[in-house]
C-alpha cells in the first residue's frame, strides 16, 4: 500500500500534497516520496519479526537522501553501508557508528580500516582472502573486529538474473564448501571476533520459497558454528523481498517476516534483516511531463522530460514501472510506446501499452520509483540531476535541489589546467528558469 491516491478534485497527489502543485513549484522531472509509506512499511516488517529480538539494517543503496536516511534514523533502523561513501552518508544522517554494517564484495583495506576505526557494528566479509586482510588491519590497529561472514546458499533467487546474488556461479558470499573453515580461521585470531553469519541472495523475489530454502541453509550452519563455539550474536537474511510493480504479488512484510522469523527463532540469535527496496519501492514515484507526441509510421511515441538517465531501471532490467496520468483524462485510449529523450532506443519506459489520451504538457507518474531510482541516475546525455520533494500530511519539501547545467562540468578543468567556474559561455541565463 502506498500513499499517492487521487484527492477529490481526482488530481494525484502524495499524501496530502497533489502532484500538479508540486510540478508547478519545482519542475519536471521530479522524484516525490510519500513520508507515510516509508514508515508503514517499517511498521509492517517489524510486525512480522516481533517474535525474535531484531534489527533492520536499512540497505542505503536503495535510497541514500539525507532526508529519507533520517526519516528512517528516526524510525529505529540501523544501516547496511555498501562502500565508506554510504558509511558516512548513514553518520551524516544521525546514524552511531555501531548501528552501521560495512558489506560489499569489494572492500578496499582502507574503508575496512575506517569503519573498524570509527566502530561499525560488524564488517561482513565475503571471502578468506578479506578476512585476512581484515585481521592485519585489526592487528595493526589494535582493535578486535567484529565480523559477521556473508556465505552463498547456493539458492536461486528466481529474480532477474542481474539482481541474483545466491548462486554459487555469482561472485558474492563465501562459498559453501569454504565456510567451516573459514570460521575455523578466524576462531584462532585474537584480532577477530566471529559475531555473524548472514546471506542475500537477490532482489526484487517475489514468492517465500528461496527465503526459506536460505533461511533453513543458514540456520544448520549457524547451529553448527554455535555448537562449535562460535561466539554468534547475529544471523542476517539480507534484504531482497520484492514490491509490486505492476501483477508481482510477492509475499507481505509481515508473511516474509513471519516466515523468517519461524525458521531462524530457536536458534536465539538477533535476526538482521537489510530491507531496501520494500522500504522506499513504492514509497516514491518519478513525476515527469510529456514534451512531445509523435507520430511514427508504426507507432505513436509520447516523449517525457524523463529519461534512463533519471531511471535506469527499464533499461538495465526490462523493469515495468506504471505510468499513471496526474490528472484524469478521457478515456478514449490509445496504444503508444512511452519513451524519454535520451539517444538510445533502451530509453523507453513502456511498450505498446493502451493508456488514456495524451497531450503535450500532460503530467504522468511512474510509480515505485522510490529504490534504485534516484540512486542510479547519472548526467548522461548533459541532464543534471532532478530534484527531490518529500511529502509528510499537508507539507511538501524539497530534500533535494535540483542542479543546474553548471554542474554537468562540476570538478572539471580546462585543458590549459584553470577549474571550470560555474559560469555559462553564453547568455543561456534562461535554460534553467523553463
Ligand atoms: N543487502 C545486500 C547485501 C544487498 O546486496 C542488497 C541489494 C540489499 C541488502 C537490499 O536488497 P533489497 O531489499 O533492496 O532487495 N538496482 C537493482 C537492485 C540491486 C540490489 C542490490 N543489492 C534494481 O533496481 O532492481
Amino acid at each position: 500500500m502506498d500513499h499517492f491516491q487521487r484527492n477529490a478534485q481526482g488530481v494525484l497527489a502524495a499524501e496530502e500534497v497533489s502532484l500538479k502543485d508540486i510540478a508547478k513549484e519545482y519542475g519536471t522531472p521530479t522524484f516525490v516520496y510519500a513520508k507515510a509509506t516509508i514508515e508503514r512499511h517499517v511498521r509492517v516488517l517489524r510486525e512480522g519479526v516481533k517474535d525474535v529480538p531484531h534489527s533492520l539494517c536499512y540497505a542505503i543503496k536503495a535510497n541514500s537522501n539525507l532526508a529519507i536516511l533520517e526519516t528512517l534514523a528516526g524510525l529505529g533502523c540501523d544501516f547496511d553501508a555498501v562502500s565508506i561513501g554510504e558509511f558516512v552518508q548513514a553518520l551524516k544522517a544521525g546514524a552511531k557508528p555501531e548501528q552501521v554494517i560495512l558489506s560489499g564484495v569489494g572492500k578496499r583495506d582502507d574503508e575496512m580500516r575506517s569503519a573498524l576505526k570509527w566502530g561499525a557494528r560488524y564488517i561482513c566479509v565475503e571471502s578468506i582472502e578479506e578476512l585476512k586482510a581484515l585481521e592485519q588491519i585489526a592487528c595493526h590497529e589494535k582493535v578486535c573486529a567484529p565480523v559477521a561472514v556473508r556465505v552463498n546458499p547456493d539458492v536461486d533467487a528466481k529474480t532477474h538474473p542481474y539482481i541474483a546474488t545466491g548462486l554459487k556461479q555469482n561472485k558474492f558470499g563465501v562459498a559453501w564448501n569454504q565456510v567451516h573453515e573459514l570460521y575455523r580461521w578466524g576462531q584462532e585470531r585474537s584480532a577477530l571476533s566471529l559475531i555473524g553469519v548472514t546471506c542475500h541472495i537477490g532482489s526484487q523475489l517475489t514468492t517465500m520459497d528461496p527465503f526459506i530454502d536460505a533461511a533453513k541453509r543458514i540456520g544448520v550452519l549457524a547451529g553448527e558454528l554455535l555448537e562449535r563455539g562460535v561466539p554468534l550474536r547475529d544471523v542476517g537474511m539480507g534484504g531482497g523481498l520484492g514490491i509490486p510493480y505492476t501483477y508481482e504479488n510477492p509475499p507481505t512484510p509481515k508473511e516474509y517476516g513471519q516466515a523468517l522469523s519461524d525458521i531462524l527463532k530457536p536458534l536465539g540469535l538477533n535476526l538482521v534483516l537489510e530491507p531496501g527496496r520494500v522500504i522506499v519501492g513504492n514509497a516514491g514515484i518519478l513525476l515527469a511531463k510529456v514534451v512531445r507526441i509523435k507520430e511514427g509510421s508504426e507507432r505513436v511515441f509520447v516523449i517525457l522530460d524523463a529519461g534512463m538517465n533519471d531511471l535506469i531501471r527499464p533499461a538495465l532490467y526490462q523493469a515495468t514501472h506504471r505510468l499513471e496520468k496526474v490528472e484524469v483524462s478521457a478515456a478514449n485510449h490509445a496504444v503508444v510506446d512511452v519513451v524519454g529523450p535520451i539517444c538510445e532506443s533502451a530509453d523507453t519506459f513502456l511498450e505498446q501499452e493502451s493508456l488514456g489520451s495524451m497531450e503535450c504538457g500532460d503530467l504522468v507518474a511512474l510509480r515505485s520509483s522510490g529504490a534504485y531510482a534516484s540512486v542510479m541516475a547519472s548526467h548522461y546525455n548533459g541532464r543534471p540531476h532532478v530534484a527531490e520533494i518529500l511529502v509528510d500530511g499537508k507539507r511538501a519539501q524539497l530534500i533535494k535541489k535540483r542542479e543546474s547545467i553548471a554542474d554537468l562540468w562540476r570538478g572539471e578543468f580546462h585543458l590549459q589546467g584553470d577549474a571550470a567556474d560555474s559560469t555559462y559561455p553564453l547568455e543561456t541565463g534562461s535554460i534553467d528558469d523553463e
